[in-house]
């Protein structure tokens, strides 16, 4: 934590948030309006802004949630939005012993950079107010297109001053490098860039072999995180929801230094989203399958998935 007045509570955020207690995760749920749009186009609904209202609705109020989770994403939309029965979806989360938490600009992709810290501290400072604590910042690099050394060291410098502004502001900042999963190349060379980088992800590997996976995981975050990061979330990046589980189970076979958790979206949400369908009548098991998952993930979480 750099010097910022916000020292003291940003250790708090971060400890409540991403170690304690263990056994719970992020939800990521900050797709962005035009993301939500798709989601909500696969289940045949028009994206409005009822209908994310709703969607987010079910999400943030399923019930015992908290128990598995600790902080959840938001897009800029939900941090300003009440829930279907008008409460604010912020305070609902809070009520729930789940800090809110705001993606503040969309990421970068292949080899475009990253946009958005003109003008962030103002951003951070309101959303600060409106009850944020925590911030997310995902980069994006591609293996297909490069990456190039141009690309990294753009990717490395806006997720570093974003971290910086975000911290004045008094959000922890969740710093998220990613390298994308497309294309031929194998687990080596996925390896190899991330080691080369300094990214914390390479999932390349991870399909149908979590033992293997978890062990570059490891192998590769030994050699490039600290012990003083307090925790680490993996993000879902299109695998299967259960392949997400065990990933994450096998990582947590042996002590780590870090809280070695999830952040996921499509991971949590994907069976949610189909079982509610846009039908007010399965709310309830909707929310019953994102509980499913959330529990699998927490118990992941402590390595102890066992399917
Ligand atoms: P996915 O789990 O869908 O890759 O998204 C995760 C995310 O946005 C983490 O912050």
């Amino acid at each position: 934590v750099r010097a910022s007045s916000y020292a003291d509570e940003l250790v708090k955020t971060a400890v409540k948030n991403n170690c304690i207690p263990p056994g719970r995760g992020i939800l990521a749920m900050d797709e962005s309006n035009a993301t939500c749009g798709k989601r909500l186009a696969s289940i045949g609904l028009e994206n409005t802004e009822a209908n994310r209202q709703a969607y987010r609705t079910l999400l943030v109020s399923a019930p015992g949630l908290g128990e598995y989770i600790s902080g959840a994403i938001l897009f800029e939309e939900t941090l300003y939005q009440s829930t279907t029965d008008g409460k604010k979806m912020v305070d609902v989360l809070v009520e729930q012993n789940i800090v809110p938490g705001l993606v503040p600009l969309p990421g970068s992709n292949n080899e475009s950079w990253c946009q958005g810290l003109d003008g962030l501290s103002s951003r951070t400072a309101a959303y600060y107010q409106q009850g944020a604590r925590f911030a997310k910042w995902r980069t994006v690099v591609s293996i297909p297109n490069g990456p190039s050394a141009l690309a990294v060291k753009e990717a490395a410098w806006g997720l570093a001053r974003y971290a910086a502004i975000s911290q004045d502001s008094g959000l922890v900042p969740i710093v998220e490098p990613e390298i994308l999963l497309d294309g031929d190349h194998g687990i080596d060379r996925t390896f190899e860039v991330a080691q080369k980088h300094g990214y914390s992800g390479c999932r390349k590997q991870g399909q149908g072999h979590p033992a293997a996976s978890s062990r570059l995981h490891l192998k590769l975050l030994h050699r490039r995180i600290p012990p003083a990061v307090p925790g680490i979330m993996f993000l879902s990046g299109g695998q299967s929801e259960v392949e997400a589980t065990l990933n994450l189970n096998a990582m947590n076979q042996s002590p780590n230094p870090w809280h070695v958790s999830f952040s996921y979206a499509r991971a949590l949400q994907n069976t949610c989203l189909k079982t509610w369908g846009g039908r007010p009548e399965n709310v309830k098991a909707a929310q019953d399958t994102l509980l499913v998952r959330a529990k699998a993930n927490s118990l992941a979480q402590l390595g102890k998935y066992t399917g």
